[in-house]
């Protein structure tokens, strides 16, 4: 048995091939810890020595059955496509898990509110998910839904053995409870004053403002958000997992390798904290499962998501003859990897480990985070069109500009990745378009023109080949260990060699002189060679354009393998352009479109029980009121701003004098159509001096969003001057 060890990069996964090397070495006096083992080093060295393939499960976390797909989400699926796809290539068997999350609160309260029941509901978002992932070219080798048969039984199996085992307990708890809804609230459906800063409109958990984290129960003046109602605190019993019974499993799991170093240090930290025992039960009514010797009891839907891999997986066998044990089972030797969002670590390093180890089951060989995707430096915000969905992205954008962006731009640590939407667009048509495309451009107009389509036969020894090849090792380390970016950066310096080439060689001088002919078609062939090795180390990022160059080189399916050899005497196909550059109006269109997609889901949730609603304010005295003052005016003109989509100049007269005001509605009313009405406005707001003059007040309307506003007018009878109050 000849695995060894180098030291280099941090390898997280501690897989089969370090328990069999520890088992080797039991009694050995030499420690060997997890991060002085260059993984992805020991991978290329065992592969060589072994003609097995790895057999390898990926999971990317399940998406909620409650919303659509965004830019962020697409983030995690395009790391884990790109990590699965170069698997694949690399001729393992890698099989890629998903399914939607398709139980808990919000799922049934959405489906309320739009009059449908929660199965009709997620068998719409699951069509509508797979088709954002289809179109994004993620392939999943099964997608379900945790909703399943499947799920019930794993569910039911991995309950009934932590019972059985002893790690379940119940115990009366007090929680908040909306008397009008009849139900028990999330912390995220409850809203009120921070207890610690005092800030109004704050979630059940923590502080926007000041970062407070507490109980719903420690909120001043809650509300539900579900009707408004004060809740009230009531008593039931719910069960518990005992994850305290796994704190040493826990510590040596974290210390083996098989979390990323940021997140081991989180989890030293939880663990030094204490592990408090986990709530996994759910008061009806609730959608989900309900829990089998507890009736009106639920799984929480945290309990039953995760298990949802293995539910999805269960299917993929059932469908494809796969024998489920073997890559479940305590001593696999199968490798399992879930790629996930930092914010969900502790879930898939403490909970999902203590669960699978208690019920009997393999844990996973490693747990990968990723960071949140900010746009132009900020989160993504629906009002500044940046809230992407991964359905509008489509519909202005090719997907793939996204999945090289993203590879260029992750690491295998945790830190936010930017979308700079500038940067995006130079440096996908300065490396796809510029220097990738046109190695094959350059090149195919001679080859198809003056050769018949024919590459040469030979082309000599041009160093170029070889080149290429041995930088394929590293470039594959770097897919392996996650570090795409560097894997993309020695691709496109690759990219950079084989443009000099063609420059140095001027076949478009050479092809004037017809005794160079041959030369042209060497440096073509050369040039086209280096096109197909690229697009070899580009597919687990780009498969489409992959698969046209494919068929523009008249060659099957490319592998990693394929490197290794050289196209020669061979007919290639007529080249057509494989991608073009991005044009600004094509980015500015698509956040248009994605501030458009927000006013009508506003529509959409108006009046539902949507938590969008904007809740109400925090209480004021009637002293902050009377600060006020409202007067009834009567609009004397009104006329559009110059150089202004937003704003219409209205002249306000208030009895005693007459004002000029800009109020944001032009895209809500025409001009004359306010003509002569009545309005109320806030008569003593500071005068506010803009762009176009100074605003002396404010007119009222409902609404918040520009084409969606309602002035206000009072009844008739009010004359102009008189107060409101
Ligand atoms: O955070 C989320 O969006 C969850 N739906 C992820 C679940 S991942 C797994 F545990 F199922
Ligand atoms: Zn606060």
């Amino acid at each position: 048995m000849g695995f060894y060890f180098e030291d280099g990069i941090l390898p997280e996964a501690l897989p089969k091939y370090h328990l069999v090397f520890m088992r080797l070495f039991k009694g050995c006096p030499i420690q060997f810890p997890a991060q002085h083992i260059n993984y992805a080093a020991l991978v290329e060295r065992s592969s060589h020595m072994s003609p097995k393939s790895r057999q390898i499960i990926v999971t990317s976390a399940l998406p909620y059955a409650n919303g659509p797909i965004h830019i962020g989400h697409m983030l995690e699926y395009i790391q884990t496509d790109i990590w699965v796809r170069f698997q694949k290539m690399r001729g393992h068997e890698c099989i890629y898990i998903c399914a939607d999350d398709a139980h808990g609160t919000p799922i049934m309260l959405r489906a309320q509110a739009e009059g449908v029941t929660p199965e009709v509901l997620i068998d719409r978002m699951k069509i509508e998910h797979q088709q954002d992932f289809s179109d994004f070219v993620i392939e999943f080798d099964n997608y379900y839904t945790t909703h399943s048969e499947e799920n019930r039984y794993f569910a039911e199996l991995i309950y009934s053995r932590l019972k059985a085992a002893g790690h379940i307990r119940t115990q009366v708890i007090s929680q908040a409870y909306d008397p009008k809804a009849e139900m028990f609230l999330p912390d995220r459906f409850i809203k009120g004053e921070c207890p610690v800063c005092g800030t109004g409109d704050q979630y059940g958990d923590n502080c926007e403002n000041c970062g407070a984290t507490y109980s719903p129960t420690d909120l001043k003046n809650p509300v539900s958000v579900v009707t408004g109602e004060t809740p009230v605190k009531k008593d039931s019993e719910q069960y518990f997992f005992k994850l305290g019974d796994y704190e040493e499993m826990l510590k040596t799991w974290t210390r083996a390798g098989h979390v990323q170093k940021e997140i081991a240090n989180k989890m030293a930290e939880w663990l030094d904290e204490g592990l408090k025992d986990w709530d996994i039960s759910r008061n009806a009514p609730y959608w989900g499962f309900e829990i089998p010797d507890a009736p009106g009891k639920y799984f929480y839907v945290w309990l039953d998501a995760p298990i949802g891999y293995m539910a999805s997986f269960k299917n993929w066998c059932d469908q494809n003859q796969h024998d489920f044990d073997k890559y479940w089972e305590v001593d696999s030797d199968t490798e399992l990897y879930h790629f996930i969002g930092k914010d969900i670590a502790r879930f898939h390093t403490l909970f999902w480990p203590a669960m699978l180890h208690g019920a009997g089951f393999r844990k996973p060989t490693a747990v990968y985070c990723h960071g949140f995707l900010t746009v132009d430096g900020q989160k993504m915000s629906k009002s500044r069109g940046t809230f992407i969905k991964a359905r509008t992205y489509l519909e202005h954008l090719n997907p793939e500009y996204l999945r090289y962006y993203f590879a260029a731009k992750l690491g295998s640590g945790i830190d936010d990745i930017d979308l700079n939407l500038e940067d995006f667009r130079t440096r996908v048509n300065s490396d796809l378009v510029g220097k990738l495309v046109n190695i094959a451009s350059r090149c195919a107009g001679f080859i198809n023109k003056s050769f018949d389509g024919m590459l040469a036969g030979s082309t000599g020894d041009n160093g170029l080949s070889q080149q290429y090849i041995a930088a394929s090792r590293d470039i594959a380390n770097a897919y392996e260990s996650r570090e795409f970016s560097r894997a993309m950066r020695d691709i496109m310096s690759l990219a950079d060699r084989a443009n000099q080439y063609i420059d140095e060689m001027q076949p478009w001088v050479a092809i004037k002189d017809e005794a160079r002919h041959g030369e042209v078609q060497v440096v073509c062939t050369i040039g086209l060679n280096c096109f197909r090795q690229l697009v070899i180390l580009l597919k687990p990022v780009l498969p489409r354009l992959a698969s046209q160059a494919e068929t523009f080189l008249n060659v099957d399916a490319l592998n990693w393998a394929d490197l290794e050899t050289d196209l020669l005497d061979h007919q290639i196909n007529r080249f057509k352009p494989l991608m073009t550059r991005i044009e600004p109006v094509f980015i500015e269109r698509m956040i248009e479109a994605s501030k458009e997609a927000l006013i009508e889901e506003n529509k959409i949730n108006a009046g539902s029980l949507d938590s969008s609603i904007e809740p109400i304010a925090s209480e004021i005295t009637i002293d902050d009121f009377a600060k006020l003052d409202l007067r009834v005016a009567r609009i004397v003109a009104a006329k559009r701003v110059e150089k202004s989509d937003k704003l219409l100049q209205l002249t306000l007269d208030i009895g005693s004098e007459t004002r000029n005001v800009f109020a944001g509605i032009s895209g809500a009313y025409e001009p004359e159509a306010l003509e002569g009405k009545l309005t109320v406005m806030v008569a003593n707001l500071a005068p506010r001096k803009m762009r176009f003059g100074v605003s002396e007040g404010m007119v009222l309307a409902a609404g918040s969003d520009d084409k969606e506003l309602y002035v206000l007018h009072p009844d008739s009878g009010a004359k102009p001057g008189m107060r409101v109050s």
